[in-house]
């Protein structure tokens, strides 16, 4: 196989001499003036590989994904440690400008190999590997001063990621995100709260926050330069304090026409700092799937609903929440194929919310159960959260969670359980509110 590839920049005009020089396994078949240029380039199909060994420095995680997207591996050359460090961050294969043009060949086989089991050209998944540093196929940076680089800081933490999901009609995905985070935090776990859904986050509203930064696209923004580590997402955090626990938020975005901020790439590089940062976060999703793709011929433009992907694709669980009624359930039952085909390997949990008998009849969790078989998917009903207007009205009119407003409601017991917590009835002593 040899691959066509591009290159960018005179300063380490050695190395790619030398590369030109090469009989195979790699073809240097165009010189660009500049990144734009190597950019437009990438649509052609021409190339494959892209060395880039001036500008290093304006690579972004979402330029290497835009490449990634095009079929594109991209292999950076840059000596500056700290650079080379932000490089790694990203998941940019690096060497530094001296590099024997045999090695940089092989870094860029080695490179577009790695993109194509990721999935090039499908962009979410190309975008995955080259934003995760744990995805990484660098070639190592050594540390001046022996220390281990930011990229490679140890895995500390192997936070689990738990996507709540479900399709339109408001079914309650952002009441169970909330207060599974709550009930996680106050008992004492180490949980990060994200509200990742472009269409209407409300995760800040919700716990009270007044909080206009947006803590997630202020991460991603981090993540895309490769400065993001678990210390400086740590930082970025709104804190909720729950029962004298502490519980950190990732606040979404505030306007619904700034989802391009939460670019694929980025989110997994927020992903990766988030999972070294705690044991578990809690994703609050949005709830479209659509693939632009099928609407537009540009697969570098930008995808609304990719960071809603993404999450589910990295998910370790996985609910899937419904309203339980008649318009709810098949709406649920349609999501869950539209789930299947665009993430095939999801392996949802469901969760019918509002459950009440005056919408499905006597003995509703009977008739939810029966309904289900019938007529679901397969996937089993791992909870039934009772519908409780007072006590959801409460914690939104109160900007907390149930176990605050409501701590004896028989809706937060059924959400504490599912967060495996024990719940106690105990109203906490600072409130007057009255409980359910
Ligand atoms: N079990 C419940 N009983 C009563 N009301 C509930 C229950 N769960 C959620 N609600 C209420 O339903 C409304 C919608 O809930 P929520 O915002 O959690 O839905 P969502 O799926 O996140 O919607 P959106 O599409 O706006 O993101 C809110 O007013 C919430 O308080
Ligand atoms: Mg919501």
């Amino acid at each position: 196989m040899n691959i066509p590839v591009a290159t960018v920049g005179a300063a380490t005009a050695g190395v790619l001499d030398g590369l030109e020089r090469l009989q195979g396994p790699v073809t240097v078949v165009r010189r660009c003036a500049e990144l734009t240029e190597l950019v437009a380039l990438s649509q052609t199909g021409i190339v494959r590989a892209a060395v880039v060994a001036g500008d290093t420095a304006e690579l972004t995680a979402a330029l290497a994904e835009r490449l990634g997207a095009a079929g594109v591996a991209l292999v950076a050359l840059a000596d500056d440690f700290l650079l080379r460090q932000r490089l790694e961050a990203m998941g940019i294969t690096n060497a530094p400008g001296t590099v024997q043009a045999e090695t940089l060949a092989g870094l860029i086989s080695t490179a577009v190999q790695a993109l194509e089991h990721s999935g090039a050209g499908r962009g979410l998944a190309a975008g995955i590997a080259l934003a995760d540093p744990a995805a990484s196929f660098g070639t190592g940076i050594e540390a001046p001063d022996g220390g281990a680089p930011a990229a490679e800081e140890p895995d500390v933490r192997a936070g689990t990621v738990t996507a709540v999901w479900g399709p339109t009609g408001a079914p309650g995905r952002t009441t169970l995100a909330v207060n599974l985070a709550a009930e996680a935090a106050a008992a004492g776990r180490s949980v990060l709260l994200v509200d990742a859904d472009t269409y209407g986050s409300s995760v800040a509203v919700s716990l009270g926050l007044l909080d206009e930064s947006a803590g997630l696209a202020q991460a991603c923004r981090l993540a895309d330069q490769g400065m993001l580590d678990a210390a400086a997402l740590a930082r970025i955090c709104a804190d909720v304090s729950l029962r004298g626990h502490r519980l950190p938020v990732l606040t979404g975005v505030t306007r619904a026409d700034r989802w391009i901020e939460l670019r694929p790439a980025a989110l997994a590089g927020v992903l990766a700092a988030a999972r070294r940062m705690v044991d578990e976060i809690i994703i609050d999703c949005g709830f479209s799937l659509e693939s632009d793709e099928e609407l537009s011929f540009d697969t570098m433009a930008p995808r609304r609903n990719a960071a809603t992907l993404l999450v589910l694709e990295a998910a370790d669980t996985l609910y899937a929440v419904g309203a339980a009624d008649s318009v709810g359930v098949p709406r649920l039952v349609r999501a869950l194929s539209d789930l299947a085909a665009a993430v095939p390997a999801a392996r949802p949990q469901i969760v019918l919310n509002k459950v009440r008998a005056s919408a499905v009849g006597r003995n509703p969790e009977n008739q939810l159960q029966g309904a289900w078989e019938r007529f679901g998917p397969g996937q089993e009903i791992i909870a039934f959260l009772p519908a409780d207007y007072d006590a959801a009205d409460a914690a939104l009119l109160s900007g907390t969670a149930l176990l605050e407003t409501a701590p004896a409601s028989a809706l937060r017991a059924a959400v504490a359980e599912l967060a495996g917590v024990q719940a106690s009835r105990r109203r906490p002593r600072r409130r007057g509110r009255s409980a359910k």
